[in-house]
């Protein structure tokens, strides 16, 4: 680890809710007994209300706080303390009325307590912006680092979303260049990446409910972090272009920040890539400044500065200005350089800063960065799965066409070949099933979904043949419909995968005959054949007999058997009877039970055959006719939480 040097202020911080009860406390604990409440005009509401709470602690209220801390505002309030005799300052609002508590303790060396209604985190910090005859100055000094920060989540549960949002972003910008600042150090990278996970989690929630007080809680906290990032090291390119455009065309602050953020970070990314990373991660995006933009303008719904497009597009002077003004960053910063702006050759000065600042996010595309491009764009999916699944197909998919490196004719034939495949499907066909199927995605998934215990039996394909109005039949029924074949006689028990008999236990069976058709492939069948539904006795049996099914080939006159053809392979699936098995408290058993003398068992053209389900159909001719024989003892997995029901 670097060296490093870290000065922890000495501010005491009170945090939570309807902590502003313990404000006259705190104005003890410093030993004074005439407080001065300060506040802007439009609060004055507030600063009354603290003053009554206070009773003989409160020497009065000077309400004339005002933006930028205008030097004369601040001599109005220095004589007023003076002739009320008082012993300390209580600021409360955002960054007006702390600066003017500032400026107050720097003349006068009282004590501060500052109770904070907004995200400014102005309350955390050293540092002081004063404005005289219209020129901004900005000190640093220990004399003006409040005593006591009293946060009270109640005081910011009223503050406009869209403001909240504004003063959240300008307060981010602070940890952001905390990351990246020549003079950080681990504690404030810690402090910085804490404050912008907690901003992008609580800020878009305030925007869906104001009064959400979970995420003003973690709000407010995150804007005290980011004061102390302010306090403790340096700010970087980022500020300096902001405050030297505000200045130049007195722009609102919150705002510009909110606006140049994520294109100074773009801008900056070559310079620290490792903070970059940092800030991406604590944003959970890919990439910092998507994520910076994202956020922004998830929050503030496209900020924008009307003013300084207007005031761009009628001063020549101005614009010409700033393409000369020099923008001067510390030597050691890890900034990129940026001298000029290049300003005087466009149109749209918003469009033209940007532009300078940073890369344009959604443009300029190649084979090296579309991925992120795409993937970004995916960081406000609101649904984490479906986040996660798009991401995920996003990268194999573009990996796949990068890999193959495919052909404009080849993708417009993979397009061809899916819109047919589409067409293709009806109330009886499913060609995408069948494309899946035959893809082996099918059985993947039911892999991935059915990892079977011990003593349960291993799960299979559904295929397109299921119907689920098969009728009930008895025990040791005859289900062929007529249909003729070598004879089957099937038996079968149904276990928990413990071994205990399930009774009850519903059994649908369905099987082709020995030319390999379904009945429902059969147009000329008046009705349903070799298939039934069974329920189990009590020793968990159920017995039908039927006919010999052959092995068959799945539907090929579609697209899916146009795709075997062109790549060699047979449609052909081995002889099976299908299950499906219910019971409460069990998980619902698809599977097959495959003949072990039947061909295409090692080349099944769904995948779907696995050694557990190979069975003998063995051949018994005591009767005289040769009939085949089935017996099977299947096993059902029990549903997680179903203990209780058995
Ligand atoms: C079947 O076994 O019925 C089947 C399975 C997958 C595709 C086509 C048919
Ligand atoms: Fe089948």
């Amino acid at each position: 680890m670097q060296p490093f040097a870290y000065n922890a202020p000495a501010t005491r911080v009170i945090f939570g809710s309807g902590t502003r009860a313990r404000l006259a406390d705190e104005v003890r604990r410093l030993s004074c007994r005439r407080a001065l409440l300060l506040s802007t005009a439009p609060q004055r509401g507030e600063a009354d209300a603290l003053a009554a709470d206070l009773g003989a602690l409160a020497a009065g209220v000077f309400a004339e706080a005002a933006m930028h801390t205008p030097v004369d505002v601040t001599a109005r309030a220095v004589a007023q303390a003076r002739a009320l005799d008082a012993d300390c300052v209580v600021a409360i609002g955002g960054g007006s009325a702390t600066g003017l508590g500032k400026a107050i303790a720097l003349h006068t060396d009282l004590p501060q307590i500052v109770l904070p209604t907004t995200y400014a985190g102005s309350e955390a910090t050293a540092i002081l912006g004063q404005t005289e005859g219209g020129r901004k100055t900005t000190l640093r000094n220990a004399k003006v680092q409040p005593e006591v920060i009293i946060y009270d989540v109640d005081l910011t549960l009223t503050l406009p979303p869209q403001q909240s949002a504004v003063s959240g972003l300008n307060a981010i910008a602070h940890a952001v260049e905390a990351l990246y600042a020549h003079d950080r150090n681990p504690v404030t990278s810690l402090i910085a990446g804490e404050a912008i996970r907690r901003f992008a989690q609580s800020l878009p929630k305030l925007m869906a409910a104001a009064g959400d007080r979970d995420a003003r809680s973690d709000a407010l906290y995150a804007a005290w972090l980011c004061g102390c990032c302010l306090n403790a090291v340096s700010m970087g390119l980022h500020h300096k272009l902001c405050h030297t455009l505000g200045g130049m065309f007195d722009l609102p602050h919150a705002e510009t920040h909110a606006v140049i953020l994520p294109h100074a970070v773009a801008y900056n990314t070559p310079a620290a890539a490792d903070a970059m990373q940092h800030i991406a991660l604590a944003l959970g995006a890919t990439d910092a400044s998507a994520g910076l933009f994202d956020l922004a303008h998830r929050l503030a719904r496209r900020p924008r500065l009307p003013r300084w497009e207007c005031k761009h597009r009628t001063s020549t002077a101005r614009r010409r200005l700033l393409s000369k003004r020099p923008i001067q960053i510390h030597g050691r910063s890890r900034c990129r350089r940026f001298e000029r702006c290049s300003t005087t050759r466009c149109t749209a000065c918003g469009q033209c800063l940007h532009r300078a600042a940073g890369r344009p996010r959604m443009r300029d595309f190649d084979e090296h960065n579309i991925t992120r491009a795409v993937i970004d764009s995916l960081a406000q999916t609101g649904d984490a799965r479906l986040k996660t699944v798009m991401t995920s197909l996003v990268r194999h998919l573009h990996d796949f066409v990068r890999d193959v490196e495919i052909s404009f004719e080849e993708w417009s034939a993979a397009i061809d070949f899916l819109t047919r495949t589409g067409q293709m499907c009806s109330d009886k066909r499913q060609e995408f099933i069948l494309l899946s199927d035959t893809l082996g995605v099918s059985m993947l998934v039911d892999a991935i979904n059915h990892r079977m215990p011990e003593g349960a039996t291993e799960t299979t394909v559904l295929g397109p043949f299921f119907v689920a109005a098969a009728p009930e039949l008895p025990f040791g029924a005859d289900i062929s419909g007529g249909i003729e074949g070598e004879k089957l006689s099937v038996n079968g028990v149904v276990c928990a995968s413990d071994g205990r008999p399930l009774a009850e236990a519903t059994v649908h069976v369905w099987h082709a005959d020995d030319d390999g058709y379904y009945d429902v492939q059969q147009a000329d069948l008046q009705s349903l054949a070799m298939r039934a539904r069974f329920r189990t006795d009590r020793d968990g049996r159920f017995a039908f007999t039927s006919i010999m099914p052959a092995f068959y080939p799945i539907p090929h006159d579609g697209p899916v058997g146009e795709m075997l053809e062109a790549l060699g392979r047979h449609p052909y699936r081995p002889a099976h009877v299908h299950f499906m098995i219910a019971a409460e408290g069990y998980e619902t058993l698809i599977t097959h039970i495959f003949d072990a003398e039947s061909p295409y068992l090692d080349s099944d053209a769904v995948f779907g055959v696995k050694n557990s389900l190979i069975a003998p159909f063995p051949r018994d001719d005591r009767s005289g006719k040769v009939q085949r024989g089935l017996s099977y003892r299947f096993g059902l997995k029990p549903l997680p939480n179903a203990a209780q029901l058995v």
